[in-house]
C-alpha cells in the first residue's frame, strides 16, 4: 500500500488486515498486537497470533482478562472525567479500539478534554490517526516514545503544547508496567514528580495472586516470544505508589471489582490476573 501511514484514513489503517508499514517487524510477536488479538482486533500478524495462541494455551482466560482490562481503563477515565479531570497522559496506549479510547470516554463527559497518547510500538504509531479524532472543543496528540525513558516523554514538545502541566492531570499506565520488569518504581517516580498537586495516577498491573501456576506459565510463554513481563502481589502493586501520592477509594482491587457497574456480573479473579488502582497527588 503506497504512501505514509498518515496519508491514509484511520479506516484504511485499521482494516487492511495483513498489511504493515515497512518499519514494522512482523516476524516477532509484539505485546500491543497480541493484546489486539485477544480483543478480537485485526491488527495482528502470524507471529503475534502464534504467540497469542501459545499464551492462550498457557492461560486460557486471557481474552476475558484483556476485555476486563480495557473495561477498567474506560471506567477509570469516566470516573476521572466525572471528578472534573480534563487532561490525560495515557502511556502504553495500545492499538486504537473504535469509540473505546481514552479521549472517547473522557470527551463524552467533558468535550474540551485534552489527551496525549504515548506508545513505543510502531504499529500503534501507524494507527495513531484513529487516536487523533478529537472533539473539536478538545485536543489529542500522539508521542512515539518509550516509557523506560520518561524524560523523552516529559520533555516532548507535543506534551507541553497539548497539556498544561501547572494544572492537575491524570496519568494513565494501564497494563504497561508489567512490560518493564524491575523498572516500574523508578519510572513512576520520575513521571509523577513534577505533576501538579491534585493530579491522579491510574494503573493496572498483572498479578499471580489468584493463579500462581497459570500466570507463571503465561510469563514463560511471553518470554519464549521474546517479551519480558512481571507480576506483582497486591502489596507490590500498592507499593508502586510514589511518596506524596495517596490511594483513592476503592483502593487496590482486582480489575472487575474496581468500581463495577451496579448490575455487572463479575468474573472470577482467576480469569482476570490483574489489580487496578487510582491515586491522587496531595
Ligand atoms: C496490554 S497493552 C495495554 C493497552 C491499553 N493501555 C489498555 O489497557 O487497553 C500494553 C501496551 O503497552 C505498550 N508498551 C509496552 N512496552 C512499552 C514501553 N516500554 N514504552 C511504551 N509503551 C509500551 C505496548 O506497545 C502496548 O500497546
Amino acid at each position: 500500500m503506497p504512501g505514509s501511514v498518515f496519508d491514509r484514513t484511520p479506516e484504511q489503517n485499521a482494516i487492511v488486515e495483513g498489511w504493515a508499514p515497512p518499519e514494522i517487524d512482523v516476524s516477532r510477536a509484539h505485546s500491543a498486537r497480541m493484546y489486539d488479538y485477544y480483543l478480537g482486533g485485526k491488527t495482528n500478524f502470524p507471529a503475534d497470533r502464534a504467540g497469542a495462541e501459545q499464551a492462550l494455551v498457557a492461560f486460557p482466560h486471557l481474552r476475558v482478562g484483556a476485555r476486563e482490562n480495557r473495561a477498567f481503563l474506560l471506567r477509570l477515565v469516566r470516573h476521572l472525567a466525572d471528578l472534573g479531570i480534563d487532561q490525560f497522559l495515557d502511556i502504553g496506549t495500545g492499538i486504537p479500539v473504535e469509540g473505546r479510547n481514552t479521549h472517547d470516554a473522557a470527551q463524552a463527559v467533558i468535550p474540551a478534554t485534552r489527551v496525549v497518547y504515548v506508545d513505543n510500538d510502531p504499529i500503534v504509531l501507524a494507527h495513531a490517526r484513529a487516536l487523533l479524532t478529537s472533539h473539536e472543543a478538545g485536543a489529542t496528540a500522539y508521542i512515539d516514545a518509550d516509557v523506560r525513558e520518561p524524560d523523552s516523554i516529559l520533555g516532548h514538545p507535543k506534551l507541553t503544547e497539548t497539556l498544561d502541566l501547572d494544572r492537575p492531570l491524570a496519568l494513565l499506565l494501564v497494563s504497561v508496567l508489567p512490560f518493564v520488569p524491575g523498572r516500574a518504581t523508578e519510572i513512576l517516580a520520575r513521571l509523577t514528580e513534577s505533576l501538579a498537586p491534585g493530579s491522579y495516577l491510574g494503573l493496572s498491573h498483572m498479578t499471580a495472586d489468584f493463579d500462581p501456576d497459570g500466570v507463571r506459565r503465561l510469563i514463560d510463554t511471553y518470554r519464549e516470544s521474546g517479551i519480558r513481563t512481571q507480576a506483582l502481589t497486591e502489596k507490590g502493586v500498592a507499593e508502586l505508589l510514589p511518596s506524596g501520592w495517596e490511594l483513592v477509594e476503592p483502593g487496590v482491587r482486582n480489575l472487575p471489582q474496581w468500581l463495577p457497574a451496579p448490575d455487572a456480573e463479575l468474573p472470577d479473579p482467576v480469569q482476570v490476573p490483574a489489580y487496578g488502582l487510582l491515586a491522587r497527588k496531595v
